[in-house]
């Protein structure tokens, strides 16, 4: 586990299973996120052994002492060669706009520059998700640039805007 700033992040447990997909499957949860397929319990028993050995990609609950699930972070898209990765974090609806995700995005910084030694990490977020985009540019994100109408949703397309931050611009804030 990793403490920070009051919150934690630790391993994902069976225990977890039902709040992730229950999470995940929430419509104001999926219509932010590329892939859209509600997941069942037989196909989210496979990813939890999946992830128990992926070496690309790791996830983590999120808590604190008031609650023992706000939600799930995503470190993906691993690159030690070019000390690069992705994260992400998805909120339980009832917990969000209270300012976890400005604390859970402090903490990943923290973890992702002074402890795991990136130096890029980025993220990919809908045009349409403002919550998710002012709380990046909040976080010292700078816009890389945009996938083009490349998710189809509500009836349109919209682009996928892909943001980093820099181990140097990290250290400077
Ligand atoms: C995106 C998400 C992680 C942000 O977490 P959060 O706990 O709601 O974020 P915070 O409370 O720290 O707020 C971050 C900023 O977004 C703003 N914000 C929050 N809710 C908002 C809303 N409904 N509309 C507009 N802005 C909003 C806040 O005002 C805050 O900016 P401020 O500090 O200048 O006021 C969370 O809303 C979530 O899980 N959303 C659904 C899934 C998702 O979009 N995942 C990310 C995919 S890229």
């Amino acid at each position: 586990m990793f403490v920070y700033g009051g919150l934690t992040i630790r391993t994902v447990e069976e225990s977890d299973l039902d709040r992730i997909r229950l999470l995940r499957n929430d419509p104001s949860t999926w219509k932010m996120l590329t892939t859209i397929g509600f997941i069942d319990a037989a196909s989210q028993r496979a990813w939890f052994e999946r992830i128990q050995t992926a070496q690309d990609r790791r996830y983590y609950v999120i808590c604190d002492d008031d609650s023992d699930f706000i939600g799930i972070v995503r470190m993906d898209e691993i690159d030690p060669a070019n000390r690069s990765i992705r994260i992400g974090a998805d909120i339980v609806p009832g917990l969000r706009g209270r300012g976890y995700g400005t604390r859970i995005f402090t903490l990943l910084k923290k973890h992702c520059f002074d402890y795991l030694n990136m130096h890029r990490v980025w993220l990919a977020v809908l045009e349409g998700n403002e919550p998710a985009r002012r709380l990046y540019e909040k976080q010292g994100f700078r816009v890389e640039g945009r996938y083009r109408e490349a998710v189809f949703r509500d009836g349109s397309y919209h682009d996928y805007i892909i943001m980093s931050l820099l181990e140097e611009e990290y250290r400077k804030q």
